[in-house]
């Protein structure tokens, strides 16, 4: 994609003049290199959507950083709807708390500190969560789609980021660790009979899937 087909599309999106998502992105770019973790604003956008327009009421967030991605789902939740979110920093989490106390929805997000696989699996096996949205260590997507699909309801959706590699996954060669688990997820989530999967170029990539 051109740099000015992604301006452009960067441009066209609802909530793009929220104030409150702004300032989090300019804090978060205070942070240096590591704010380019954070999702894109029509990323954000996009999940807003698919919470409100599939009615989520206990949507599942592992890697939630300074808390963007949390506050676009936990905004757009059906009444009395609580969301969960996993990450390993006190730190960058922290920042997160602040802007969810000041949006008005702290209530509505549970944050559990800690590995996130490890925490998803001392959950019960049972159908708890209607959609997941995966955005950690891209080595543990893997691990977290087989401990999520137990867990969420028939039906949800489960979304993955950066599933385009910043464009590298085309190369011929992968000789990197995170671009490998990608890759090999992308491939194993469009044959796996368990689901069905769409790769949309949003920003890096999002792999929607929706259990069966
Ligand atoms: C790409 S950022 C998430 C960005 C976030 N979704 C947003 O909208 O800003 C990745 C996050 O995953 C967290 N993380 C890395 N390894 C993890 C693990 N093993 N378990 C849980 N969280 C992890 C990091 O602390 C970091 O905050």
């Amino acid at each position: 994609m051109s740099p000015a087909l992604a301006d452009y599309i960067a441009e066209c999106h609802s909530q793009s003049d929220d104030r409150l998502l702004a300032e989090l992105r300019e804090e978060t770019a205070g942070l240096g290199g590591v704010s380019t973790m954070q999702i894109s604003p029509e990323q954000g956008t996009f999940l807003s959507l698919l919470v409100a327009a599939l009615g989520v009421k206990a949507p599942i967030e592992i890697g939630t950083f300074t808390g963007y991605s949390a506050l676009c789902m936990a905004r757009a939740l059906s009444g009395g709807g609580k969301l969960l979110c996993l990450d390993v920093s006190r730190e960058w989490t922290a920042i997160a708390r602040r802007y969810w106390e000041r949006a008005g929805v702290a209530e509505r997000i549970e944050l559990r500190l800690g590995d996130g696989a490890e925490t998803l699996a001392a959950i019960p096996e049972a159908p708890h969560y209607d959609f997941a949205f995966t955005d950690a260590d891209k080595t543990g997507y893997d691990r977290y789609y087989e401990l999520l699909l137990p867990r969420l309801r028939p039906g949800s959706v489960l979304v993955f980021d950066n599933m385009l590699w910043r464009g590298r996954i085309v190369e011929e060669t992968i000789d990197d660790p995170d671009g490998r688990a990608i890759d090999t997820l992308n491939r194993k989530l469009a044959s796996d009979p368990r689901v069905e999967s769409v790769l949309l170029p949003v920003a890096d990539g999002l792999h929607v899937c929706r259990k069966l």
